[in-house]
């Protein structure tokens, strides 16, 4: 069984070392636990893949912990970039920039362009400063699978295939950075995440966005923007445009429930109805807190696995800030969209 340890000055040395020797560990930042390896060794990055079954198609983000490390895996960054980093960095935007000729294959995935970001959280800091390089690390979750945003989540999915794992708590963020392409012009977000649109365009003026689903065999603009993604194991209905959940109650108040068992995942304000009709619910927080609510996303939809009810339901919210993240992710989640 792979060790689970707390983020202590020496535990996160034997972690450096790993990374150094060429292992793999799981570590948390801000958004979700990430799966690090050495960003210049090929053949720990290949480890990454084998890891999650990822295909190495989709490249993976660099973690660096200064911003004169840019320099390594980049050949140059606009003043336009440069804005964002000095207004967002360290946090929850990833920047896609010009690759260096240094920087290996299996992190681009062939393409020009290489993905980096700064993370901000003190383990995450703290462990990349130890190791003294940058640290490929996508989610640390098996392909496909939900982001983890718990130590327990990273050892259910990848116990046995990673080195170590070091438990910093639950992530603050709990959905993915928002991944920017600066490669573009205008700029285009290739991700929604926990830096929104919004406050992007405050600094640099109108971007693009990606939003439709791409299938397995079109040619996507970013390999991560598959259509099924971030995915339980439970099948999970996703009433795309019902942002007060009325739709969705009616829907299962005239269901004849026999004695399936189903899952809301809903505001605090629709709990109760739902308890009354029986469901296993799960509580996000409250409809005006988008923050509270992408916190809690993930966690419950592996609350729902775990309770191994035969299907969850759950609504889309209002788009604004972090909202749009968080319907994107459900989207992707959803195995059935009801529009
Ligand atoms: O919050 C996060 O970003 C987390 C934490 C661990 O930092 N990492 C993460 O990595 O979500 P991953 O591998 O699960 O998602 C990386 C996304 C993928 O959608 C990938 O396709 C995209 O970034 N990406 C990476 N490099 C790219 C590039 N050069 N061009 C376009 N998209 C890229
Ligand atoms: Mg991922």
């Amino acid at each position: 069984m792979t060790d689970t340890l707390p983020p202590t000055d020496s535990n996160l040395a034997r972690a450096a070392e790993i990374i150094r020797a060429g292992g793999l560990v799981a570590f948390p930042t801000e958004t979700v636990y990430g799966l690090g390896a050495d960003a210049f060794n090929p053949s720990a990055l290949a480890k990454i893949f084998a890891a999650k079954g990822r295909p190495t198609a989709d490249p993976l983000i660099v973690h660096i912990c200064e911003v004169n490390q840019l320099e390594l895996v980049t050949g140059s960054v606009s003043d336009e970039a440069m804005s964002l980093v000095e207004e967002f960095w360290p946090g929850p935007l990833t920047l896609v920039l010009p690759r260096g000729e240094q920087v290996p294959d299996l992190i681009t995935a062939g393409l020009g362009s290489v993905a980096v970001r700064l993370p901000d959280h003190p383990v995450a800091l703290a462990l990349l400063r130890k190791a003294g390089v940058p640290i490929a690390a996508p989610s640390a979750n098996l392909f496909g699978h939900t982001s983890p945003t718990t130590a327990a989540h990273v050892l259910a999915d990848l116990d046995g295939r990673v080195d170590l794992i070091i438990d910093g708590g639950a992530t603050r963020v709990g959905v993915e950075s928002t991944v920017l392409d600066m490669t573009s012009n205008p700029a285009r977000i290739l991700r929604h995440g926990g830096v929104s649109q919004e406050r992007i365009e405050q600094v640099i003026g109108t971007v693009d966005t990606v939003e439709r689903n791409y299938k397995p065999t079109e040619g996507l603009p970013s390999p991560g923007l598959l259509a099924k993604h971030y995915a339980p194991y439970t099948p999970m209905y996703f009433y795309k445009n019902d942002t007060d959940g009325q739709r969705m109650y009616n829907a299962i108040y005239l269901k004849d429930l026999g004695d399936s068992r189903l899952g809301a995942m809903v505001f605090d304000d629709e709990a109760e109805r739902y308890e009354a009709l029986g469901l296993w619910v799960y509580r996000l927080g409250s409809r005006f807190d988008h923050a509270a609510v992408a916190s809690h996303i993930y966690n419950a939809l592996r609350w729902f696995d775990d309770q191994k009810v035969d299907a969850i339901y759950c609504h889309g919210v209002d788009t604004a800030g972090i909202g749009r993240a968080i319907n994107d992710r459900l989207l992707r989640a959803a195995s059935q969209v009801v529009e």
